[in-house]
Protein backbone atom coordinates (compact mmCIF):
# COMPACT_ATOMS: atom_id res chain seq x y z
CA UNK A 1 0.00 0.00 0.00
CA UNK A 2 1.24 3.45 -0.52
CA UNK A 3 1.92 6.01 2.09
CA UNK A 4 -0.71 7.33 4.00
CA UNK A 5 -1.28 10.20 6.64
CA UNK A 6 -3.16 10.88 9.44
CA UNK A 7 -4.73 14.18 10.00
CA UNK A 8 -5.62 14.60 13.79
CA UNK A 9 -6.72 17.55 15.83
CA UNK A 10 -6.81 16.26 19.77
CA UNK A 11 -7.15 19.37 22.38
CA UNK A 12 -9.23 18.04 25.23
CA UNK A 13 -7.56 15.38 27.11
CA UNK A 14 -5.12 13.44 24.01
CA UNK A 15 -8.29 11.12 23.87
CA UNK A 16 -7.69 11.40 19.47
CA UNK A 17 -4.25 11.24 19.37
CA UNK A 18 -4.03 7.80 21.36
CA UNK A 19 -6.24 6.27 18.68
CA UNK A 20 -4.52 8.09 16.19
CA UNK A 21 -1.37 6.59 17.14
CA UNK A 22 -2.82 3.27 17.00
CA UNK A 23 -4.02 3.74 13.54
CA UNK A 24 -0.62 5.19 12.69
CA UNK A 25 1.24 2.09 14.31
CA UNK A 26 -0.14 -0.12 11.52
CA UNK A 27 -0.73 1.46 8.82
CA UNK A 28 3.03 3.38 9.04
CA UNK A 29 1.30 6.51 8.84
CA UNK A 30 2.45 10.24 9.69
CA UNK A 31 0.34 11.97 12.19
CA UNK A 32 0.46 15.81 11.67
CA UNK A 33 -1.83 18.57 12.62
CA UNK A 34 -4.08 20.52 9.93
CA UNK A 35 -1.67 23.18 10.20
CA UNK A 36 1.50 21.24 9.42
CA UNK A 37 -0.47 18.52 6.75
CA UNK A 38 1.04 17.62 3.16
CA UNK A 39 -1.02 15.19 1.80
CA UNK A 40 1.45 15.77 -1.11
CA UNK A 41 1.65 11.47 -2.50
CA UNK A 42 -0.41 10.61 0.37
CA UNK A 43 -3.00 7.39 -1.40
CA UNK A 44 -4.85 7.09 2.27
CA UNK A 45 -5.99 10.39 4.37
CA UNK A 46 -7.24 9.89 7.85
CA UNK A 47 -9.10 12.58 9.21
CA UNK A 48 -9.81 12.38 13.17
CA UNK A 49 -10.38 14.41 16.03
CA UNK A 50 -12.84 14.92 19.64
CA UNK A 51 -16.45 15.83 19.08
CA UNK A 52 -16.96 19.59 20.49
CA UNK A 53 -21.00 20.37 20.48
CA UNK A 54 -21.71 18.09 18.31
CA UNK A 55 -18.64 18.47 15.94
CA UNK A 56 -15.58 17.45 14.48
CA UNK A 57 -13.00 20.11 15.38
CA UNK A 58 -13.39 23.52 13.61
CA UNK A 59 -9.37 23.49 12.59
CA UNK A 60 -10.33 20.11 10.47
CA UNK A 61 -13.06 20.90 8.59
CA UNK A 62 -11.60 24.09 7.75
CA UNK A 63 -8.17 22.22 6.83
CA UNK A 64 -10.78 20.13 4.25
CA UNK A 65 -12.54 23.37 3.08
CA UNK A 66 -9.22 24.59 1.86
CA UNK A 67 -8.06 21.65 0.36
CA UNK A 68 -7.90 21.28 -3.42
CA UNK A 69 -10.44 18.67 -5.51
CA UNK A 70 -8.69 15.12 -4.67
CA UNK A 71 -9.94 13.04 -7.69
CA UNK A 72 -10.89 10.01 -5.33
CA UNK A 73 -8.27 9.90 -3.13
CA UNK A 74 -8.98 7.73 0.04
CA UNK A 75 -9.85 8.74 3.34
CA UNK A 76 -11.27 7.61 6.50
CA UNK A 77 -12.54 9.24 9.37
CA UNK A 78 -12.44 8.89 13.07
CA UNK A 79 -13.10 10.29 16.23
CA UNK A 80 -13.49 10.11 20.21
CA UNK A 81 -16.27 11.25 21.97
CA UNK A 82 -18.25 10.87 25.33
CA UNK A 83 -21.22 10.22 23.55
CA UNK A 84 -21.88 7.47 20.72
CA UNK A 85 -23.41 8.79 17.74
CA UNK A 86 -26.93 8.15 17.39
CA UNK A 87 -30.10 9.24 15.15
CA UNK A 88 -29.74 12.41 17.86
CA UNK A 89 -26.07 12.74 17.70
CA UNK A 90 -25.36 12.77 14.30
CA UNK A 91 -21.45 13.78 14.27
CA UNK A 92 -20.27 12.57 10.87
CA UNK A 93 -22.20 13.66 8.22
CA UNK A 94 -20.95 16.99 8.30
CA UNK A 95 -17.00 16.10 7.66
CA UNK A 96 -17.85 13.01 5.26
CA UNK A 97 -20.20 15.47 2.94
CA UNK A 98 -17.30 18.18 3.00
CA UNK A 99 -14.79 15.17 2.11
CA UNK A 100 -16.98 13.98 -0.52
CA UNK A 101 -17.67 17.48 -2.06
CA UNK A 102 -13.77 17.68 -2.15
CA UNK A 103 -13.55 14.68 -4.47
CA UNK A 104 -12.67 12.36 -1.54
CA UNK A 105 -14.02 8.78 -1.69
CA UNK A 106 -14.61 8.21 1.94
CA UNK A 107 -14.45 4.51 2.92
CA UNK A 108 -14.46 4.03 6.36
CA UNK A 109 -15.08 5.60 9.58
CA UNK A 110 -14.41 4.53 12.98
CA UNK A 111 -15.45 6.07 16.31
CA UNK A 112 -14.33 5.55 20.12
CA UNK A 113 -15.50 6.90 23.27
CA UNK A 114 -13.45 8.80 24.92
CA UNK A 115 -12.89 10.48 28.41
CA UNK A 116 -15.12 13.37 28.75
CA UNK A 117 -15.56 16.25 31.03
CA UNK A 118 -17.42 18.77 29.07
CA UNK A 119 -20.03 20.99 30.47
CA UNK A 120 -22.23 18.49 33.42
CA UNK A 121 -19.91 15.80 33.08
CA UNK A 122 -17.55 17.88 35.14
CA UNK A 123 -19.60 17.78 38.50
CA UNK A 124 -19.40 14.19 38.34
CA UNK A 125 -15.79 14.07 37.84
CA UNK A 126 -16.32 13.09 34.14
CA UNK A 127 -17.64 10.05 32.03
CA UNK A 128 -16.17 7.22 30.21
CA UNK A 129 -12.77 7.50 32.30
CA UNK A 130 -9.87 5.97 30.79
CA UNK A 131 -11.25 5.36 27.65
CA UNK A 132 -9.81 5.04 25.15
CA UNK A 133 -8.64 1.44 26.72
CA UNK A 134 -6.40 -0.87 25.67
CA UNK A 135 -9.77 -2.58 24.27
CA UNK A 136 -10.39 0.88 22.39
CA UNK A 137 -6.92 0.85 20.88
CA UNK A 138 -6.72 -3.23 20.12
CA UNK A 139 -10.24 -2.01 18.18
CA UNK A 140 -8.73 1.02 16.39
CA UNK A 141 -5.53 -1.51 15.52
CA UNK A 142 -8.29 -3.72 14.10
CA UNK A 143 -9.74 -1.09 11.92
CA UNK A 144 -6.44 -0.45 9.80
CA UNK A 145 -5.94 -3.58 9.20
CA UNK A 146 -9.15 -3.91 7.64
CA UNK A 147 -8.62 -0.50 5.69
CA UNK A 148 -5.05 -2.37 3.81
CA UNK A 149 -7.14 -4.88 2.60
C1 LIG B 1 -15.88 21.81 24.49
C2 LIG B 1 -16.23 20.34 24.45
C3 LIG B 1 -17.41 19.94 23.86
C4 LIG B 1 -17.75 18.59 23.79
N1 LIG B 1 -18.90 18.22 23.16
C5 LIG B 1 -19.22 16.90 23.06
C6 LIG B 1 -20.39 16.48 22.36
O1 LIG B 1 -21.13 17.27 21.81
N2 LIG B 1 -20.67 15.14 22.32
C7 LIG B 1 -19.87 14.22 22.93
O2 LIG B 1 -20.17 13.03 22.85
N3 LIG B 1 -18.72 14.58 23.57
C8 LIG B 1 -18.38 15.90 23.65
N4 LIG B 1 -17.22 16.27 24.27
C9 LIG B 1 -16.31 15.22 24.78
C10 LIG B 1 -15.17 14.95 23.80
O3 LIG B 1 -15.68 14.59 22.53
C11 LIG B 1 -14.29 13.79 24.30
O4 LIG B 1 -13.73 14.11 25.55
C12 LIG B 1 -13.19 13.50 23.26
O5 LIG B 1 -12.62 12.24 23.54
C13 LIG B 1 -12.11 14.59 23.27
O6 LIG B 1 -11.11 14.24 22.36
P1 LIG B 1 -9.63 14.84 22.48
O7 LIG B 1 -9.10 14.50 23.87
O8 LIG B 1 -8.89 14.14 21.40
O9 LIG B 1 -9.75 16.31 22.24
C14 LIG B 1 -16.88 17.61 24.36
C15 LIG B 1 -15.69 18.03 24.96
C16 LIG B 1 -15.35 19.38 25.02
C17 LIG B 1 -14.06 19.78 25.67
Amino acid sequence: MGKSVIVCTSVAHGNTRKIADALAGVLDADIVSPADADLEGAELVGFGSGIYLGKFHADLLDFIDSLPQQNGRRAFVFATSGLPESRLFRYSSRIVDALESKGFEVVAGFSSRGFDTYGPFKLVGGIRKGRPNAEDLASARAFAEHLQD
